[in-house]
């Protein structure tokens, strides 16, 4: 379907680790444009097994053809979602969370989270949450900017940056936050100087550490046995709370519940990058219950 507005990322190595089976069920938290879930259902030919989540409306509107088809699709935060189905009792035979933003966030200006093209201050994923990132540029005291920027950017210059954003307010766009942004890196550099920055708002405006920490367990809880957990994420923030979440569970204990698929994370090869700038930094890990 969507492959157009979204490529699904590292869909080859997706499809080997999870090994969908005919009639097995799935639990895709970060369905999209449904690339990853098409793929799946092809092997498993049973909508009514899959379940669909995203916390975007824009993405659940694209995935009304896979909901006419049996498919159960959510629109709510992962955490959200993951804890309800958790409470019913719910198991999978395959997870996925492919973490992060989708292609279309990041190219319509309108949802505010790229300098690339000018935007509203906004970055929100969910468009009915109530922070958005005008929030945090225009009313965030210093020390709380600055932590942001620090934890969520790891932004060297996060002090001073947010010095400076606090003396231009109000800001009111994507480009002018980062050309304010940039007057602290003089110079060249080889990424845009605002990149770190724009990372850590967006995280903050979405808690998307908080999510992923909270929510794994109830994954791991979530997996039938032989089940399989993937997850594909995009910066080392995340993937440190992925890494650390599989090691404690895992490892060579003769007691462990889940073991390792695969030792080290898995990474796009030389054609994917090219063909899709976004795989660059992705690394998928993942899980299997004993
Ligand atoms: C990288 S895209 C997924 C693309 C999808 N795998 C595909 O093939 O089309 C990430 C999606 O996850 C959603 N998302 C990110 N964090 C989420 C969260 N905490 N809860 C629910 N959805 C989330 C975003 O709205 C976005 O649509």
């Amino acid at each position: 379907m969507s492959q157009t507005i979204h490529t699904p990322v590292l869909l080859k190595a997706v499809m080997a680790y999870l090994k969908p089976e005919p009639g097995e069920s799935y639990l895709d938290l970060t369905a999209g444009y449904g690339g990853h879930a098409t793929a799946v259902l092809a092997r498993t030919q049973l909508t009514s097994a899959m379940t669909l989540v995203d916390r975007d409306k824009t993405a659940i509107a694209a995935l009304t053809s896979l909901k006419r088809q049996g498919a159960h699709v959510i629109h709510a935060s992962f955490e959200e979602a993951s804890k309800a189905l958790h409470e019913q009792g719910a198991n999978f035979d395959m997870i996925l969370a492919d973490l992060g933003v989708s292609s279309l966030h990041l190219d319509t200006s309108s949802r505010g989270f790229s300098f690339a093209h000018d935007g509203p201050l906004d970055m929100r994923m969910d468009q009915t949450a109530e922070l958005s990132a005008d929030e945090i540029v225009n009313k965030y005291d210093q020390d709380r900017l600055t932590e942001i920027l620090r934890r969520y950017g790891e932004e060297p210059r996060a002090r001073a940056i947010a010095a400076a954003i606090i003396s231009k307010r109000p800001i009111s766009s994507t480009r002018q936050l980062a050309s304010v942004i940039a007057t602290q890196w003089p110079g060249r550099s080889k990424v845009h100087p605002a990149t770190r920055s724009f990372q850590a708002i967006r995280i903050a405006v979405n808690d998307e550490l908080g999510q992923l920490e909270r929510s794994i367990p109830l994954w791991l809880a979530m997996l039938r046995p032989g089940g399989r957990l993937a997850i594909i994420s995009f910066h080392s923030l995340e993937d440190r709370i992925v890494k650390q979440a599989f090691a404690d569970v895992s490892g060579d204990r003769f007691d462990a519940d889940y073991r390792l698929l695969a030792k080290s994370p898995i990474t796009a090869d030389d054609a994917e990058n090219v063909f899709n700038p976004r795989a660059r930094s992705a690394k998928l890990r993942v899980l299997q219950r004993k």
